[in-house]
This record gives C-alpha cells, structure tokens and sequence, in this order.
C-alpha cells in the first residue's frame, strides 16, 4: 500500500467494497471517509428489494461515522471505489443525494473517485457549487 495519505483512502475505498450487499445492481461501491482528526470509517452500498430502500456507500460511511464521533464531527476526505459484476474498476463519482449529504458534513472536504479509469480529487464545493443549506 501506498504512503501517499489520498492514495491510502483510495485503497481503504477499495477494500471497502468487499463489505457491499449487491445481489440487484451487482455493483459494488465502497467509501471511506476521514474526518478531522483523523478519525476514518468505512461503508458499503447496502441494496434492498424494495429499490428505493437500499443506501450508497458514502452515505453508510458518513453516517456511520458521525454517529461514533458526534455531531460536532467533520468529514475532510472521502475516497469512493466502485466495481462491476465482472469485477472491473469503474468511475464512480458520488450521486447527487451523496453530494448533499458530503456537502452537510464537509463542504470543505475533498472527495476522491475514478473518472475516466483514473483516481482524482475535487473539492466539494466543486461537485455541488450553490449547495443547498438550512
Ligand atoms: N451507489 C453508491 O453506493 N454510491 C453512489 O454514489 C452511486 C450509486 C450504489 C447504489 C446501488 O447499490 C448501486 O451503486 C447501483 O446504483
């Protein structure tokens, strides 16, 4: 494994994926968030039957984290991994729920992912500009 600290998340993202309950999309997704502090927790995508039911990656790491760390918790990077049935690498930019809840949690992090086979970084800010705030 890498020393670089982005390409250890990536490869925590990765072996994140083995954790994913899949059996519809056959697409499995890992993320692992680091909040500040240094504190890094992993998910999966865990689907269900009833489609709508089942929760990406992102969102069971963010979530999982910040109910271990409180609610004063801060997410500062997040590497998201994905691959097929076939068990290919694929690009996997987060979806637009994800964003919204990355962007509640760390609109200042820094979000990791495939794009064109490639592993690359972008702010948050950058995925979801004007992101919506209560
Ligand atoms: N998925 C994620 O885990 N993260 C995303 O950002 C987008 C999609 C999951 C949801 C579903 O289990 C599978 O990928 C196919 O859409």
């Amino acid at each position: 494994m890498s020393n670089d600290p982005i390409d250890r998340l990536m490869a925590l993202a990765d072996a994140a994926r083995d954790g994913a309950y899949a059996p519809y999309s056959k697409f499995q997704v890992g993320a692992a968030a680091e909040f500040e502090g240094g504190h890094i927790v992993t998910g999966a995508n865990v689907e269900n039957g009833a489609f709508p039911s089942g929760i990406c990656a992102e969102r069971n790491a963010i979530a999982a984290g910040m109910a271990k760390l409180g609610p004063t918790a801060r997410l500062k990077r997040i590497a998201v991994s994905a691959r097929d049935a076939t068990g290919v690498d694929r690009d996997a930019p987060p979806c637009g729920a994800c964003r919204q809840v990355i962007a509640e949690h760390g609109y200042g992090a820094h979000v990791m992912f495939r794009w064109e086979g490639r592993a690359i970084e972008r702010p948050m800010s950058e995925l979801l500009p004007f992101s919506f705030v209560l």
